[in-house]
């Protein structure tokens, strides 16, 4: 067997880390033969519930799980990990908006930052969950210099994987049938889930979303729409937001980035702008990316965006930009 995983789970006593730790600490991310340290951060108030959360870890008797830390301090939380998963935030209720949570969580990664880069290891993989993911991301990685910047994420593939079950059930066939739906920009209401490169696999042949679905305003607009929305439509429902498939998704994304994508198949995920496709450098937006076998990703080059796709592209940019400037401001 391996040395462990250190892993980080932050927000540990929330409802997306307690949906997030049996998977992980199964194996389901970092690999079946792959044992794991688990450490677990909340806030002091929370240091009752954690100890619950760490009883049922144990109780769950799994075989890869070395280790559990349960700790409120991050100078603990944030020592020599290897992967960060960063779910705890003020979460978002209904009828409030995003830019009202901006200013509250900005401080709590700003703060995760600089622990990031005093005490974790200089390779860990960071990825955001707690929202506004994306400019938190930036913000952490700006609080953290000494780790490459290409080190930390945010998670966008909840709504990846929205977009490709809303295709798959209109398609009529499996999740799995459906490839190369991506995900553009921040992670709300203007991300632009973008069909124009995807594939349907129908009858042992592969067609073009278009094709397969054959009806362009349902993709136009209804779709869009619907994948957008529905992070608000389960807060409605459930009067919670999303946490089993935000969990499942989380792990989605980081197994991915720890084994690699199969070829020719991409995955969305927030990173640092390089300037692809007259992206801001610097934002941290979501991408299609290709993941090699050593933990590394490159943006997918050279997709035609048309005139639909671009004014999407460019809008969501837009809302990054004005988040980015907020939250800059209240770092200071
Ligand atoms: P929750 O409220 O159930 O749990 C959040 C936990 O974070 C709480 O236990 C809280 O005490 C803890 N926390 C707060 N400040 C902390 C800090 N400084 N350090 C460590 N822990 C801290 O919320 P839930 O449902 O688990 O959601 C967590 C976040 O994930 C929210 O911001 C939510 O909006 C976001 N989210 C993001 C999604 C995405 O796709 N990017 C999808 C779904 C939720």
């Amino acid at each position: 067997m391996t040395d462990p995983v250190k892993v980080l789970v932050t927000g540990a006593a929330g409802q997306i880390a307690y949906s997030l730790l049996y998977s992980v600490a199964k194996g389901d991310v970092f690999g079946k033969d792959t044992p794991i340290t688990l450490v677990l951060l909340d806030i002091p108030p929370m240091a009752g519930v954690l100890d619950g959360v760490v009883m049922e870890m144990q109780d769950c008797a799994l075989p890869l799980l070395k280790e559990v830390i349960a700790t409120t301090e991050e100078a603990v939380a944030f020592d020599k990990i290897d992967a960060a998963l960063l779910v705890g935030a003020m979460p978002r209720k209904e009828g409030m908006e995003r830019k009202d949570l901006l200013a509250a969580n900005v401080k709590i990664f700003k703060s995760q930052g600089m622990a990031l880069d005093k005490y974790a290891k200089k390779t860990v993989k960071v990825v955001v969950v707690g929202n506004p993911a994306n400019t938190n991301a930036l913000i952490c990685s700006k609080f953290a210099p000494s780790i490459p910047p290409e080190n930390f994420s945010c998670l966008t593939r909840l709504d990846q994987n929205r977009a490709q079950a809303q295709i798959a059930a209109r398609a009529g066939v499996a999740c799995s049938a459906v490839k190369n739906v991506v995900i553009w920009g921040n992670h709300s209401s203007t991300q632009y889930p973008d069909v124009n490169h995807a594939t349907v696999e129908i009858n042992g042949k592969t067609l073009s979303v278009f094709d397969a679905i054959k009806d362009d305003s349902w993709l136009k607009n209804e779709f869009i729409a619907t994948v957008q929305q529905r992070g608000a439509a389960v807060i409605k429902a459930r009067k919670l937001s999303s946490a089993m498939s935000a969990a499942k998704a989380i792990c989605d994304h980081m197994r991915d980035w720890w084994a690699g994508t199969p070829k020719g198949q991409w995955v969305s995920m927030g990173v640092v702008s390089d300037g692809s496709y007259g992206i801001e450098k610097g934002l941290v937006y979501s991408f299609p990316v290709e993941i090699g076998s050593n933990h590394s990703y490159k943006i997918v080059q050279g997709l035609p965006i048309n005139d639909f796709s671009r004014e999407k592209m460019d809008n969501t940019m837009k809302e990054l930009i004005q988040e980015r400037d907020m939250a800059l401001e209240a770092c200071n």
